[in-house]
């Protein structure tokens, strides 16, 4: 029996020492990232790290950055939103919240440097290291990354790392704080406060790739591909060197020349490769090409980087979303990364069941208010999903936009979610934004203007997009010009709308058919239509599965009836937290849960569930041209 015992002791001991050397293994701290695009020089800030609550705004005086000791700290995990489950006001309005990591390097080399990248913090963060400060950020769901300055580091030794994350909701924030008519937070999604994805440290050996992107770009189905790449590096050591990058696509190999590259800083590779007859990634087909890439410095490779791409093209032809030169009738699903126990500090467990509950459903389009984790991009890249890739910039009011720190910001957003994440095929599009005002004047004008023009500069091989609420009385809008793409979110027969233009579900054939007048050449999709349901009960109750299931049927069938629609997105798969004293339009709510899902919070469906299913399933998605 005791010998069992020490035997499965040892086993255990083996396998931790075999996973990673043993120093870090204490600190949790593992190789590899927890999605494979990515360079090969992370390692995961995983294992214990420590946590305490801010609410009395005491830590920056009393120095919590400096503190060696750990008394008033608690043991926690990363990611973990602190507020899950505190459905109070004072939760969703947010607070400060501290959390430290206590690690070693694990590699001790000096000719390393080191950067920390954290996947996405709600939301506004400052970091020190030992003591100083080494960096700050402003906004959730975009990584951002911060140098762990060689003053500060300790080679050998516990370095002390300590996040100061504020989430308390100002009105210029993305998503912007405000005030229900009863006076109540505002707010689409609940304000989870925290580390809300994983944190990684990344080990520099002298050379670092700052950005790499992958664009394929197919003139036409049949035509051969031109795949460009572009990696930027930049040299942390303090000596130029010989920089050479070489890589291969689909395993033919790719030379993107050398370079010296001067100290401190960056330098650019470039080149194309044709891919004569490429296998064509879409929804039915999903193929993906490996690509991989080496940096060498002075014959030395210092760091590799693979990811997985797909040839396709997605175009606006004639007022439709065209991919691989033939017109779509996408169908898809609005969703949160929320989880009952986790908030939106999910795992790979859940990404993988989001992933797999759009794909059952019959969807091929899945739509957020904000960047997804990475995980879900590679996911739906697998599963041939396509993404309706949004900046949380929602329901910004105009005198808000109208401030330059406001659209300085959503810049920033828009230029990080490319540089992140455009290397999936499943992007479909850039959203710039979620219900601005319905009738935009030259301040929204200005926004759209300089986004697209921006979102086009970056990446000119995607439309550019914006889903406004659907209201007849806001006619036509010339503002919305620079668009290629325009979602309307509509709740025919859900919500009354302003002055009830929209209470009557009979008002919305001829009002989609009036934006197609309005916007001939742009396409159409609708990204939202939705009904909240939490029981059974008459059909002509709003609030009830019969309810429900009414709806989706009846609108499905009106957007059914638009043969120039590119597509109609349900608002959404799954129940998800959204604010204290949320109705959503159902006189027997259930705040503070959004309950329009097809799927519980639980993970159950609901009947309306079933109906979706088979008018997805009834539906030619990808009719020919
Ligand atoms: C909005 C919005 C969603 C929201 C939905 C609703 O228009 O874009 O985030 O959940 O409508 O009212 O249910």
């Amino acid at each position: 029996m005791r010998f069992l015992r020490l035997s499965a002791l040892l086993i255990a001991l083996l396998t931790a020492a075999l996973a990673a050397p043993a120093a870090h293994a204490a600190d949790g701290i593992t190789r590899g990232a927890l999605y494979d695009d990515a360079p090969d020089n992370r390692y995961l800030l995983g294992g214990d790290w420590l946590f305490r609550l801010d609410t009395a705004g005491v830590g920056l005086t009393q120095r919590f950055q400096r503190e060696t000791k750990t008394d008033g700290w608690q043991k926690t995990i990363v990611p973990r939103a602190w507020n899950v489950g505190d459905n109070s006001i004072a939760s969703m309005t947010g607070t400060v919240g501290w959390y430290r990591k206590d690690f070693r390097l694990p590699d001790k080399r000096s000719r390393m440097s080191w950067l920390i990248r954290f996947e996405s913090v709600n939301y506004r963060t400052k970091v020190w290291l030992n003591g100083k400060p080494i960096g700050r950020n402003t906004g959730a769901y975009l990584p951002f990354v911060m140098r762990l300055t060689r003053s500060a580091l300790k080679r050998t030794g516990v370095n002390r790392l300590v996040v100061r994350v504020d989430n308390r909701r100002l009105r210029t924030d993305f998503p912007p704080s405000g005030l229900t008519g009863s006076g109540d937070p505002a707010g689409g999604w609940w304000n989870y406060g925290g580390i809300l994805r994983e944190v990684y440290l990344q080990r520099v050996d002298r050379v670092d790739i700052s950005s790499l992107v992958v664009r394929p770009d197919l003139p036409c189905a049949t035509c051969a591909a031109t795949v460009s790449m572009r990696v930027t590096v930049r040299n942390y050591d303090r000596k130029a060197g010989r920089v050479s990058v070489s890589g291969s696509y689909g395993g033919k190999r790719v030379n993107l020349g050398s370079k010296s590259v001067p100290p401190g800083s960056f330098a650019t590779f470039v080149r194309r490769v044709r891919v004569a007859r490429p296998r064509l990634w879409s929804p039915a087909t999903p193929s993906l090409y490996r690509a991989r890439f080496a940096v060498r410095l002075r014959g030395q490779k210092v760091v590799g980087y693979r990811l997985r791409s797909g040839i396709r093209s997605i175009k606006v032809v004639a007022g439709r979303i065209h991919l691989n030169g033939r017109p779509v009738n996408l169908r898809g699903v609005g969703l949160h990364e929320d989880d009952p126990a986790t908030g939106f500090a999910i795992n790979a467990a859940r990404r993988a069941q989001i992933v797999a509950q759009t794909k059952e459903l019959g969807a091929t389009v899945m739509r957020s208010h904000y960047p997804l984790h990475p995980g879900i991009h590679e996911l739906a890249d697998r599963e041939g999903l396509l993404i309706w890739s949004e900046i949380p910039v929602y329901a910004i009011k105009t005198r808000v936009l109208k401030r330059v720190e406001v659209r300085k910001l959503a810049a920033r957003e828009l230029e990080q979610n490319i540089i992140a994440n455009q290397n999936h095929p499943s992007i479909m599009l850039w959203s710039i934004g979620n219900e601005l005002s319905a009738r935009p004047g030259p301040v929204q004008s200005q926004y759209i203007s300089a986004a697209a023009r921006q979102a086009k500069a970056l990446d000119p091989s995607r439309p550019v997009g914006l889903a406004v609420a659907g209201y007849p009385s806001a006619g036509c809008r010339p503002q919305y010009a620079p668009l290629d793409v325009i979602g309307v979110n509509e709740y025919f027969g859900w919500y009354p709308g302003p002055n009830g233009q929209i209470a009557d579900r009979d008002e919305l054939s001829s009002f989609l058919d009036g934006i197609r007048g309005c916007y001939p050449n742009k396409a159409i999709f609708v990204s939202e239509f939705g009904a909240e349901a939490n029981r059974s009960g008459p059909v002509e109750e709003k609030g009830t599965f019969e309810h429900q299931r009414d709806f989706v049927n009846y609108h499905h069938a009106v957007h059914a009836s638009k043969p120039w629609l590119s597509g109609s997105i349900y608002w959404a798969l799954q129940e998800f937290r959204v604010r204290p004293n949320w109705d959503g339009g159902n006189p027997r709510p259930n705040s503070p849960i959004h309950e329009k899902g097809l799927l519980r919070f639980d993970g159950s469906k609901k009947p309306a569930w079933f109906d979706v299913q088979r008018l997805f399933g009834a539906t030619n998605q990808f009719p020919a041209g």
